[in-house]
């Protein structure tokens, strides 16, 4: 994209590959990862160099600030092939700048735009045969950037570690595509308005580790999470953002400050929109939903991630009671914006919004 950036870049590129470990007919969510990464160092007040170099193992020290105060971000976005010579990264305009947002919260230096574009474009054609090729498969990408300062007070880091490393996924839930069943924690709360929920900062997951293995235990995929103060209202699941069709209106809890702003969310609100839905980004309370799965208007519920994709969800269990949803399969709704979407990232459908960062590999 940009001669100098590029140049910027320093390459080395890796002597063997190990593409042929992977089995691509049968792909796990990020258990193997492509055969280079970014690496990038932040010290004395700048960015260093930036550095293109075979995925491995990185030298970290156990003082370092990340490992006791957990200040840390990342991003998921992923990358679809198109044909031999094209590869599409998906909104990553709204990627980046969630990432600097999330950086922002937590006092880490934010990161430069053209870098960013220009080391996933060297990413994806240094590993292009890396990105499978199969509908319901993409090339995840995790750019993430950890405090590095070797100093045991708790105070924002002077020295960061910056790095995209790659992954051929399938389906994120082992579900694939089949409803997931989702409960409502009791006694924890995600994140409070004000604090770190809006950031993709590594604690809001680890945080939510315990609540989620509880839900597992008793048979559920995931938690829906309810708002902090009044234990009332609907933010999100810990995996993906959630969307309740009403009748003929797409309902989304709204961005209170902490709900992550998922950019596939967006995505599906915006293609409801276009589709001539009526869309709500408003407070849901578990009551109204309860209630109109009662009253026979409730008549999806669904997940957006860049992970989840499209998640049909098939049962919520709230204080001992249980709703269904829909027939046990997905939607017809959500079916069409699994279609759209992922039409639009693998570059079969008309990309009308301009959603799609095209890469010749
Ligand atoms: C993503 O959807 O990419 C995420 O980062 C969520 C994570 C739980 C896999």
């Amino acid at each position: 994209m940009n001669e100098t950036l590029t140049q910027r870049i320093k390459i080395q590129q890796s002597e063997s590959s190990r593409v042929h470990e992977v089995d691509f007919n049968n792909l796990q969510f990020g258990r193997i990862f492509g055969d280079h990464m970014f690496e990038q160092v932040y010290e004395n007040g700048s960015w260093g160099e930036p550095v293109i170099k075979p995925y491995g193992s990185i030298e970290i020290n156990p003082a370092m600030n990340v490992f006791h105060y957990g200040q840390a971000v990342f991003e998921g976005m992923k990358a679809f092939y198109q044909d031999e010579n094209t590869i599409n990264l998906f909104r990553l305009d709204e990627h980046h700048a969630r990432f600097n947002r999330s950086c922002r919260r937590m006092c880490i230096p934010e990161t430069e735009f053209e870098t960013f574009v220009t080391a996933l474009e060297e990413l994806l054609r240094l590993d292009k045969n890396w990105v499978p090729k199969q509908m319901g498969t993409a090339f995840y990408i995790r750019p993430f950037i950890f405090a590095s300062e070797d100093y045991l007070a708790a105070r924002i880091s002077d020295r960061y570690n910056y790095y995209i490393i790659t992954s051929p996924v399938g389906a994120y839930y082992a579900e694939g595509f089949n409803p997931v069943s989702l409960s409502t924690p009791k006694g924890y709360v995600r994140a409070v308005v004000g604090g770190t929920g809006e950031a993709k900062t590594s604690g809001n997951y680890a945080a939510s580790f315990l609540p989620a293995r509880e839900a597992q235990q008793k048979g559920f995929t995931q938690v829906l999470w309810l708002d902090a103060k009044e234990n009332k209202y609907i933010e999100e699941v810990g995996t993906m953002n959630i969307h309740f069709l009403i009748n003929d209106t797409l309902v989304t809890p709204e961005l209170t400050g902490s709900v992550l702003a998922g950019i596939t969310r967006k995505s599906v609100m915006e293609l409801a929109a276009d589709w001539g839905y009526k869309v709500e980004e408003r407070r849901i309370s578990i009551d109204e939903v309860f209630e109109t799965s009662k009253s026979g208007e409730l008549k999806e519920v669904f997940g957006s991630g860049t992970a989840a994709v499209i998640s049909p969800v098939g049962l919520i269990e709230h204080n001992g009671e249980t709703i269904h949803i829909g027939s046990g399969s997905i939607g017809d709704f959500a079916q069409r914006l699994f279609d759209e979407i992922t039409g639009i990232q693998y570059g079969k459908l008309e990309d009308k919004h301009g959603w799609v960062h095209s890469v010749k590999v």
